[in-house]
């Protein structure tokens, strides 16, 4: 069966001074219809780029190699084509639902008019605005949809910004970091609503979060990224019991515990590079606790391992003496 989602050697590149600067270096993943999918790394891995890059949200990136949705190649689309693939065929959400809404206007007639520019009716949109509003939790959901943005809280935000992502009945859902900014029990409520919702319909999921902690319960694959590119790739099950990347191993390792105060620990020593400073070699290799000669010159590449696949010269000289 055709993969739902299928990206194929993304690159993306922002302008910088003169020329450009890449971002993300040679992406391979796909998602099938209903799979969940988490797309996981630390700050500035490239994780945004690479969900905006699927819906050409930003003009000014220069995006390279293959992105098919549906069987469509959407590098290929017209604009055009390009805002009805956006909401009916992916629908996304964003880490601050502050800045998807629009504060002067009523949160019920931000989702009818993801239908009304679709040629839905006045009163058949708003009906089936109030309707998935009510469906994702907003009680009294027929006098609330006359709220402004404001008179919300955070979590009751983050349902309505989910339901503009959902109402025009989309295959996949890219959620980007979609409980950051909420408190820990408002985050899981969040994810389980994203959960039923798309369990509900059969989506497809990209759920993009530094929180390795969140991602077990929720995804069937994982996605590790590192300075734009994906380092490790498998089955929830086994990125977690068997993790083959040394930075996998660093991101689990620091998967916050319930019985510790902290909620956010630094995963590994060190920060990661800026795309302007990727070192040389294997891009972790500063940072890694088990590095080889061999990783400050050549760059691994992706390859098979397990039920996924990893790019690490260590971890294919262990599965060779296997
Ligand atoms: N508009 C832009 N122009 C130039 N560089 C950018 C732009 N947006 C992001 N970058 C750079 O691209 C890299 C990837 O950024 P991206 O936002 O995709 O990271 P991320 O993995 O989503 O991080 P975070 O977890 O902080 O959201 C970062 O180094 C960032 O500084
Ligand atoms: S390739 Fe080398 S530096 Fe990179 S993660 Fe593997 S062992 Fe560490
Ligand atoms: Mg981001």
């Amino acid at each position: 069966m055709k993969p739902l989602l299928e990206v194929r050697a993304l690159t993306i590149d922002v302008p910088k001074g003169e020329g450009w600067m890449r971002v993300v270096d040679g992406v391979d993943f796909s998602i099938g219809a209903g799979e969940r999918v988490a797309l996981v790394g630390e700050s500035g891995s490239g994780k945004s780029m690479t969900a905006r890059a699927l819906m050409r949200l930003d003009d000014a990136l220069r995006i390279g190699g293959a992105i098919r949705f549906a069987g469509e190649e959407v590098l290929g689309c017209t604009e055009a084509e390009m805002r009805a693939l956006r909401g009916s065929g992916i629908g996304m959400v964003f880490q601050d639902p502050m800045a998807s809404l629009d504060p002067f206007m009523r949160v019920g007639d931000q989702v009818a008019e993801v239908l009304r520019i679709r040629g839905v009716g006045r009163a058949e949109a708003h009906a089936r605005a109030v309707a998935i509003l009510a469906e994702l939790g907003v009680r009294d959901a027929a006098s609330r949809s006359g709220a402004y943005p404001h008179e919300f809280s955070g979590g009751m935000r983050q349902r309505v910004v989910l339901a503009m992502a959902l109402v025009a009945g989309p295959k996949l859902l890219v959620a980007d970091e979609p409980t950051t900014a909420l408190d820990a029990r408002i985050q899981q409520q969040v994810l389980d609503l994203i959960d039923d919702a798309a369990a509900d319909r059969g989506l497809g999921v990209l759920l993009i979060t530094h929180n390795l902690g969140i991602v077990a319960g929720f995804a069937d694959r994982v996605l590790v990224m590192y300075s734009g590119r994906i380092v490790e790739e498998g089955p929830v099950e086994q990125i977690f019991a068997a993790p083959a990347h040394p930075y996998t191993r660093g991101l689990i390792a620091a998967v916050p515990r319930a019985d510790m105060r902290v909620d956010r620990l630094p995963p590994i020593d060190g920060a990661p590079p800026s795309p302007a400073r990727r070192p040389s070699g294997c891009a972790f290799h500063p940072r890694c606790p088990v590095r080889l000669p061999v990783c400050v010159m050549t760059a691994p590449q992706l390859r098979p391992s397990g039920g996924g696949s990893v790019a690490c010269h260590l971890a294919a000289a262990e599965e060779a003496m296997a």
